[in-house]
């Protein structure tokens, strides 16, 4: 067990592993379910934000799966965001990042001053790895969204967090769905291991089966830290997104052991005070890809 400093950001509040594992696992559980913002969300008085972003949920609800995103309606403003998080998230990225997710930042040569539509991301991520983004409204069920990973299925939602904090929000955004999740699907690696876990719930039958694969996912894809150069680098979505990345605290990072990370409990409200690091990025792929097939 090493202590070493590490990124944090609440941005820890993150999707599918954040939510509360469903009573009963229903396969025809609606994707589109949740559209609601809470007293405290930064955009909750605004009537202009909520509006769009009932315009942008609307987009999910009537989406066929497989067929070109629609664009979204991202005003000046919110492309502004977009320019001031990745502003943030660059000088942050070369210190804390590992060397896969930059070569995919590079690969992927995204937009830095709008915000990119999926359907642009899409012909770009689909061409790299065969993985593509399709929108939901906000959150979905983890069983849902992790087996879609089965199919090459990346749900994503698409609006923006509010322009009052750039840094900062209190659900998955745009933000963290390209700049972590689609930056790191372009990794055929990375999307290998997103399509097994995705199997591997497939294959569960259990709560408590879904829920060690949902951890297992937690301290993997979303807080994953690897070791390179005898440095701590990320690989985590949920680190890479964070708008305060650079800013460091002392965590406790302990060697990767999938199956304790598959009971370690989480507060996904908080900042993570314990991660999993590999050796390296190879032992990580393999150790994660033995484990899921064998799950
Ligand atoms: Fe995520």
């Amino acid at each position: 067990m090493t202590t070493t400093t590490l990124p944090e950001h609440p941005l820890l509040q993150d999707h599918a592993d954040a939510r509360p594992v469903a009573a009963e696992a229903d396969a025809a559980a609606d994707r589109n379910s949740v559209v609601q913002l809470d007293p405290d969300h930064p955009g909750f008085r605004d009537e202009e934000y909520r509006a769009r972003r009932n315009r942008i949920a609307r987009i999910a609800r009537e989406y066929e799966p497989g067929a070109p995103v629609p664009d979204a309606p991202y005003t000046p403003e919110e492309h502004g965001v977009w320019r001031a998080v990745w502003e943030a998230l660059e000088p942050a990225h070369e210190r804390h990042a590992c060397a896969e997710y930059l070569s995919c930042v590079r690969r992927l040569e995204l937009p830095r001053e709008r915000i990119p539509q999926m359907r642009e991301v899409n012909e770009r991520v689909e061409a790299l790895s065969g993985f593509r983004l399709e929108p939901v409204a906000g959150l979905v069920e983890p069983r849902v969204f992790l087996e879609s990973l089965a199919n090459g299925v990346f749900l994503c939602t698409q609006y923006i967090r509010h322009h009052s904090t750039p840094l900062y929000t209190p659900e998955p955004d745009v933000v963290h769905e390209i700049a972590g999740h689609a930056v790191t699907l372009a990794s055929e690696r990375l999307a290998e291991l997103n399509r097994l876990v995705g199997r591997a719930v497939k294959r569960t039958t259990s709560h408590e089966a879904l829920d060690r694969l949902s951890r297992v996912y937690w301290f993997t894809v979303e807080f994953g830290v690897v070791r390179e150069d005898g440095e701590a680098k990320a690989y985590g979505t949920g680190l890479l997104s964070a708008g305060e990345l650079g800013a460091m605290r002392d965590v406790e990072l302990r060697p990767l052991d999938l199956e304790a990370a598959s009971r370690q409990e989480y507060d996904p409200t908080h900042f993570q005070p314990v991660l999993f690091c590999a050796d390296s990025f190879e032992a990580m792929y393999h150790a994660l890809r033995d484990y899921l097939i064998r799950r």
